[in-house]
């Protein structure tokens, strides 16, 4: 018996360290880890430059009240807005909460600023977290299976289909929320453009564009954040997961004529923006930044989709494979999600979305030797499963 509610389903093991793109179990063997933590990991386990900077802050100062001036969040912010667009920062503790913010500031926005309705549109497929708000936001409707009565003000359109989404703005909408690609919802990339045609929409009508970068941002996809891949910039964006390397942490980020819409009081959080989070965040990016990791996760994710491709050639069962950088997702036509632990058997962590999407989101350091090994321990798999 557990004295831990059962909302997971658990795999039987029970990882104790890890280091770089590897981790160990309590009996230890070790395990390639595909997985990292769910794109959070991203310069790797144990990343000694982060190691570094948590613990001599922990030395210092583990906690501050945002009653009084917080330095290490200017710097954040500061950091973000430089390597993205002009913006001011609000600071929480994980993804649900970044987007929670996110709502509310555009909700105010509009209430308060804007010259439309509060709606906010959001896309099939999408997951934005699991709180209510966000599960409201989140078109998947097992996630809301439940939990009624859900909090309203959220219109879903398809993904991808721009003149879906154009029939759907009326006077009630003042934003929009959308992931740059979907990671929850099956590793969903939206036609080429489509963010830009997006972004053209949102300016013509005085709409809002909030992009989730919580699963893309911090070089996944090959760019700092995903949006740089097209011509446009969100009004707000939402970063969460690999931000802090591990450390939970959110950032809630928007252009100041949206910010302007928070004013004391307006929102908080006791431990947003708290100082282990910051140091562990600042090292992070700055890494990121000097060694410049996004530009190598382009590269390593030309030379997975390549593996991929050809397994794809050699395995009938694998109905497609898609991505961008390290995000990747290879599809079958059946149901696959014994491959999360089938893959423990074989040393490698792996991650199932969907029944039937095998989530590729290994830490961004990862070599092309481990990149030729999981390829070769999946390869191993769909042989012996018959795909
Ligand atoms: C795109 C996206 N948004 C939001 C979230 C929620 O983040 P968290 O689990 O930190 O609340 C996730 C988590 O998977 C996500 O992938």
């Amino acid at each position: 018996m557990s004295y831990v509610m059962e909302t997971y389903s658990r795999l039987p093991i029970k990882i104790v360290r890890g280091n770089g793109c590897r981790v160990w179990d309590d009996t230890g063997r070790e395990y390639l880890d595909m997985v990292s933590g769910i794109a959070v990991c991203n310069l790797g386990h144990a990343h000694p430059k982060v190691v570094d900077a948590l613990t001599e802050q922990a030395k210092e100062l583990f906690h501050c009240s945002n009653l009084y001036q917080i330095p290490l969040q200017e710097e954040l912010a500061g950091m973000i807005a430089q390597h993205s667009f002009d913006s001011r920062a609000f600071f929480c503790n994980s993804g649900a909460e970044a987007n929670e913010a996110a709502i509310k500031l555009s909700r105010r926005y509009c209430n308060t600023m804007g010259k439309r309705g509060a709606h906010i549109i959001t896309f099939e497929g999408s997951f934005h977290g699991r709180t209510l708000a966000t599960v409201a936001a989140t078109a998947q409707g097992k996630f809301r299976k439940g939990f009624d009565p859900i909090p309203e003000g959220f219109i879903a359109v398809p993904y991808g289909d721009i003149e879906a989404l154009e029939a759907a703005i009326d006077d009630r909408v003042g934003a929009l929320m959308l992931e740059p690609i979907q990671g929850e919802g099956g590793i969903n990339l939206p036609p080429k453009g489509y963010l830009k045609q997006v972004r053209q929409l949102c300016s013509r009508h005085a709409i809002l564009l909030i992009l989730d970068e919580i699963q893309t941002g911090m070089g996944r996809t090959g760019k700092l954040f995903c949006y740089m891949h097209e011509d446009m910039e969100p009004d707000i964006m939402t970063l969460a997961k690999a931000l802090g390397n591990g450390f939970p942490v959110g950032a809630m980020v928007a252009k100041p004529y949206v910010a302007e819409a928070f004013i004391p009081g307006s929102h908080a959080s006791t431990f947003g923006g708290n100082p282990l989070a910051m140091a562990s965040s600042i090292a992070t990016l700055k890494v990121m930044l000097e060694e410049k990791i996004p530009e190598r996760t382009g590269e390593m994710g030309l030379y997975l989709m390549d593996g991929l491709m050809q397994l794809k050639t050699s395995h009938a069962g694998i109905k497609d494979v898609r991505g961008r950088g390290l995000m990747a997702g290879i599809e079958f036509d059946t149901d696959i999600s014994s491959f999360n632990a089938d893959g423990l058997d074989k040393g490698i962590l792996l991650n199932v979305i969907q029944s039937r999407i095998l989530r590729i989101a290994p830490a961004l350091v990862i070599t092309k030797q481990e990149i030729d090994e999981a390829l070769a321990a999946i390869d191993t798999l769909l042989t012996e499963k018959g795909l």
